[in-house]
């Protein structure tokens, strides 16, 4: 017999109508949500419901459902902490002094090399397991913590093995540009990373570059993009315009990135470019609050512009060291001035669209994967007013309900 769920008696229940050109919230009251093989079939009026109709009847006693939260920039799997850069950024030190100085990512990338895959699996397994409870149904994973072929490696495989033992979806970024290794100049390393990416088209489903002043240039990134492509990785993506301005968005939009991310110092004509070439924009409000940065993006000109915007941690140890999608919907609220609607959106329609998977989840319509989430109150716009708070009672993956762990708080 087939698995036909049927969680009835929802209080509210949140989809994201993609019919319209700008995706709306669509809000149900008193409405059941019909699961059949841990997809959505349908949504039918909670009253008149036969429950012989279905092999199990969940009473959800008036809760909120919202789809689950797609966290689409993360750099998760690493090793060691940096709170004593934490202390000197607050000490007025910038956040690239850090990195010039051999600090910042590439402290990072010493404590990651040193580990073994087996220790970076554990923790990246646990932080997934957090990051789920607290309502992350699907993920993006960039490597970058390696800098060279060995480590590089030994974290996509990390990635594809945790593909393989969580039941969420996972896409997998090669950041090999993310910083420049002790030992090398940029064009050595960049050559290097060129004349490799061939090992790497089997490990991951796309490429990413850090453009920055003194980091990687626009250029770097358009033999980047060009390269990528006829190696065939199809996801193109880049940390543009986060610092500084370089113009790395408007070439990345141009050569067909599905996402540019960060964006803070991104102009009209970026936006531009991004609304021509179809390009999500990726913004993560909790590197704005974590590195103290006055610089807001255009947000309000990208909606008005048509552009799909989405929302992610940025889960790392330097600039974002946050596990919570929640966090992040109520900061991009209210550093951004946008509304709990337009968030939610971008958190999850946007978030699935920057990893093209738009049609397979993120909207919770029919013919979707039922990964939801049930909230502990009767208004979705809890998660934005009140902060600080975790409203996720139970997060649920292809209709089942993920065990919530009692691991560490930190990992
Ligand atoms: O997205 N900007 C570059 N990369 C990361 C930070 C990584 C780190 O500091 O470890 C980012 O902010
Ligand atoms: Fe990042």
């Amino acid at each position: 017999m087939n698995d036909t769920v049927c969680f009835r008696n929802i209080g509210q229940l949140v989809q994201v109508d993609t019919a319209n050109k700008t995706p709306r919230l669509k809000i149900l009251d008193k409405h059941a949500l019909i699961v059949k093989n841990g997809r959505v079939e349908k949504v039918l009026k909670d009253s008149g419901l036969k429950s012989s109709n279905y092999s199990r009847v969940i009473d959800l006693k008036g809760k909120t459902v919202i789809p689950g939260l797609v966290d689409c920039h993360t750099h998760l799997i690493y090793a060691g902490e940096r709170k004593d850069e934490m202390e000197r950024r607050l000490d007025a030190t910038s956040y690239m002094d850090i990195l010039k100085s051999g600090d910042g990512i590439l402290s990072t990338v010493k404590a990651t090399r040193e580990a073994d895959g087996k220790s970076l699996l554990k923790t990246a397994k646990t932080r997934m397991k957090r990051m789920m409870a607290l309502g992350t149904t699907a993920f993006e994973i960039k490597s970058g913590y390696g800098l060279d072929i060995e480590t590089e490696k030994k974290i996509l495989s990390v990635g594809n093995r945790l593909k393989k033992v969580l039941p969420v979806p996972v896409t997998l970024t090669y950041l090999g540009a993310h910083a420049i290794p002790e030992g090398s100049t940029k064009s050595q390393y960049f050559d290097f990373v060129m004349k490799n990416l061939p090992l790497f088209r089997n490990l991951a489903d796309g490429v990413d570059i850090f453009c920055e002043e003194g980091v990687f240039s626009v250029k770097d990134l358009k033999r980047l993009f060009l390269q990528a492509k006829l190696v065939g990785f199809t996801q193109l993506r880049a940390h543009v315009e986060e610092l500084s301005h370089q113009g790395g968005c408007a070439e990345a939009a141009k050569l067909g990135a599905v996402s540019c991310d960060h964006l803070e110092y991104a102009n009209p004509k970026d936006i531009r470019a991004m609304k021509h070439g179809d390009t999500v924009a990726v913004l993560m409000p909790g590197v704005t609050f974590f590195l103290g940065g006055e610089k807001i993006p255009l947000v309000h000109s990208m909606l008005d512009a048509g552009i799909t915007l989405a929302l992610a941690t940025d889960c790392n140890p330097g600039s974002s060291p946050t596990y919570n999608m929640q966090t992040v919907l109520n900061l991009a609220c209210h550093l951004y001035r946008i509304t709990p609607e337009q968030a939610l959106v971008a958190a999850t329609y946007g978030s699935a669209k920057a990893l093209e998977s738009h049609e397979k989840y993120g909207s919770l319509q029919p013919g979707q994967r039922a990964d939801f989430l049930t909230l502990k109150t009767n208004d979705y716009r809890d998660l934005f007013y009140y902060f600080g708070e975790n409203f996720v009672e139970q997060t649920f993956i292809q209709g089942q309900a993920v065990r919530i762990p009692k691991a560490p708080a930190i990992e």
